[in-house]
């Protein structure tokens, strides 16, 4: 009989409820803790068919689904999805060229750049994010010239290589929240909104989730973001504008555990149900 492999870098409750959903479904799941493996391609010997990739590491997590791919083991989500995905730079791209509507952005290498750049979207205030990063960490809003010197200049002294690419956002005017929809092979099964007075509404920094309706739109824009990055299972990032919905980004690994009760929707059966669907057509 075919398996599921749950590659994990720590058990948090989001894969305890996978783990649970699999056990009421009667679903084989082993649990593969990554920083115990030999990602060895001579001797690897797998007793499993499919992985599902839930690693916290996003880096464990991208040489895993590389290894496992390369050895013709399929990972949800695909390496393909997940390279697009934890790039914010590479997923604003890829959604512009599919017309998904999206925050406008840009990227440049230096101060004089993005002096022109933000001129050219229509002024501050803009968003400095790190194009890979996650939990809000690290995103400034700048609101002026002063600002922008002191973000850049701090970027480029005390910065990695890589904050010193700079991805910036127009700051997009949200009604106090945004909207994370979860999208399981291109259908919004259920969204939150997540409410906070600070611009920064992420759950993992104070918002608070309650229950969203899946709107016509809402269902629609999931399914086109869906459908550019290369589908599987996907949390979407949303905000609401004067010009309709816009993605702001999209995550591949997505955290959930607190969006089951707002939502009444289990979403670690339907991260299980979409497993055994892709099992089923290997
Ligand atoms: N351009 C923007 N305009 C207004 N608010 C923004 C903008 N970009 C981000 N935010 C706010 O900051 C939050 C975090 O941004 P974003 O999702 O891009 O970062 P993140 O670090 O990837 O977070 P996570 O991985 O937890 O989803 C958003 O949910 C939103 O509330
Ligand atoms: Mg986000």
């Amino acid at each position: 009989m075919k398996s599921i492999a749950l590659l994990h870098s720590t058990i948090r409750g989001d894969e305890k409820l996978i783990l649970e959903a699999a056990r009421r479904k009667d679903v084989d799941m082993k649990i593969i803790d990554v920083r115990t493996e030999v990602l060895d391609p001579y001797r690897y010997e797998a007793d499993f068919d499919l992985v599902l990739e839930r690693c916290i590491s996003t880096v464990k997590g991208t040489h895993a689904t590389r290894f496992y791919e390369a050895i013709g083991i399929p990972v949800i989500n695909s390496g393909t999805v997940a390279a697009i995905c934890e790039d914010k730079f590479l997923t604003s791209l890829t959604l512009l060229k599919h017309k998904v509507p999206t925050v406008e952005f840009v990227m440049v290498f230096s101060l004089e750049q993005a002096l022109k750049a933000i001129r050219d979207m229509g002024g501050f205030p803009v968003i400095f994010k790190p194009s890979l990063g996650s939990w809000g960490r690290l995103l400034s809003k700048v609101n002026d010239i002063d600002a922008l010197e002191t973000v850049i200049e701090h970027k480029d002294v005390l910065g990695s290589p890589q904050q010193k690419a700079f991805y910036i956002q127009r700051y997009v005017e949200k009604p106090g929240r945004d909207i994370r929809s979860f999208v399981v092979d291109g259908k919004a099964i259920c969204a939150i909104y997540r409410d906070s007075p600070h611009w920064i509404t992420n759950t993992a920094r104070g918002g608070k989730a309650s229950n969203c309706p899946i709107t016509k739109d809402l269902s629609k824009i999931s399914r086109q973001a869906s459908d550019a990055v290369g589908g599987g299972i996907l949390a979407m990032d949303i905000f609401e504008t004067e010009e309709g919905l816009k993605i702001n980004e999209i995550n591949h690994t997505m955290e959930f555990k607190n969006s089951e009760a707002p939502t009444g929707v289990s979403i670690s059966g339907a991260i299980v149900d979409y497993c055994i669907q892709t099992l089923k057509k290997l």
